[in-house]
């Protein structure tokens, strides 16, 4: 594949995803981003310019989308809207990019024959009883609880209908929960990192007993790079790292990191509708494939991450403020 579009590239995975492919392959990669809030440029300026291009333009408009898919090679797609505090707020930029958008794509892949790589979500299976061996599988019932996760479940149904109804040559990944650089600082990890270095303190939805499956977002680039490389068409495949911590684990994790008392956060109000638990068997893609993640110390990677923050200042400083500002009014 000599030239891969990236979609959301100017994201936090997306990004990540880019920087993965300028290290692994020989690609040429366009970036199509709409370069949302979520977006940033300097993610992708210490990239070679010869490697990589930032085109700026909205996957639910076609007349963005037909030039750089045209002659493109493979599209891989990140563009969403991301955040389920968002998707509770006002749900629409989450129907017309997640859906329209995913739509938008899978007829310009069709009418030009391009390979098509479509990254989801683990929140399409709903949530887990918090003990309960059971983690999700590719197999799992689709059973989406907020805006954000029936969007995406939304675009996974669409793309396997182009894959039967139309031959389009498309793999799918779901993925648990993403951490490390250039994640924005309206997400549980990063907020509370950069609360601690602002000297206030972490906040916690409710009780803090919901369980996330955390991944290093350099896990989830090599996964998906092996599944475009590797994957069977019209396949979906799970990623997870064995990750799962409670909410609680995690903020108390990064308080000791940070030399503070492991107590020193606030409990703040539940998000509506919060899924319980998310976890994934990874199997499939470790077998058919043979892909293994480097992150594998979780804790470990935390402390990488916070590090990080620590030196990028400069980089989530300006959301900041914005950011913690729509969380109060929410009471979060
Ligand atoms: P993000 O919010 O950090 O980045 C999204 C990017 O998409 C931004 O650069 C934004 O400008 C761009 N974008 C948004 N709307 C667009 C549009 N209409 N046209 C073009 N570009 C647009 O998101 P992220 O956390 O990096 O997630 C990337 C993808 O990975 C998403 O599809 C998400 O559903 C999926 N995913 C995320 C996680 C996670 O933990 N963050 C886990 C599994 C799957
Ligand atoms: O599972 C994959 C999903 O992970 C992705 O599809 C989403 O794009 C991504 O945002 C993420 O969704 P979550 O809702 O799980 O992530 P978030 O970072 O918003 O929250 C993680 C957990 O932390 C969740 O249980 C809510 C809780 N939380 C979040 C924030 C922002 C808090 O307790 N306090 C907070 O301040």
């Amino acid at each position: 594949m000599k030239r891969i579009v990236v979609t959301g590239g100017a994201g936090f995975i997306g990004a990540n995803f880019v920087h993965h492919l300028v290290a692994h392959t020989d690609a040429k990669v366009v970036v199509l981003d709409k370069l949302t809030y979520a977006a940033s440029r300097e993610a992708l300026a210490e990239l070679p310019a010869g490697r990589v291009q930032l085109v700026v333009g909205d996957v639910a408009e076609a007349a963005d989308v037909e030039p750089a898919v045209a002659d493109a090679d493979a599209v891989v797609h990140f563009a969403a809207e991301s955040h389920n505090d968002n998707s509770l707020d006002d749900p629409t930029p989450f129907v017309r990019t997640n859906l329209v958008g995913t739509f938008t794509l899978l007829e310009a892949v069709r009418r030009h024959g391009v390979r098509f790589h479509h990254v989801s979500t683990d929140e399409v299976y709903g949530d887990l009883e918090l003990h309960d061996p059971i983690r999700f599988t590719e197999e799992s019932p689709y059973l989406p609880s907020s805006p954000y996760s029936a969007s995406k479940a939304g675009s996974d149904h669409l793309v396997r209908a182009w894959v039967r109804s139309f031959g389009v040559a498309a793999t799918l990944s779901n993925c648990s929960n993403n951490y490390g650089p250039w994640q924005h600082v309206e997400k549980f990890i990063p907020r509370q990192i950069t609360n601690v270095l602002d000297g206030g303190r972490p906040k916690l939805y409710g009780a803090g007993m919901n369980v996330r499956d955390w991944i290093h977002a350099s896990d989830h680039s090599s996964a998906v790079l092996k599944v475009l490389q590797e994957g069977r068409i019209g396949e979906t495949y799970l990623i997870g790292a064995d990750g799962e911590r409670n909410n609680l684990e995690v903020v108390r994790t990064i308080l000791r990191l940070l030399g503070r008392p492991e107590d020193d956060f606030d409990h703040v109000t539940d998000r509506a509708g919060h899924d319980l638990r998310y976890a994934i068997d990874a199997t499939k893609l470790r077998t058919e494939l043979g892909w293994r993640p480097t992150f594998a110390d979780f804790e470990a990677g935390l402390a990488e991450t916070i590090t990080w923050y620590r030196d990028h200042e400069t980089w989530w400083r300006p959301a900041k403020a914005a950011t913690e500002s729509a969380y109060s009014r929410r009471g979060q």
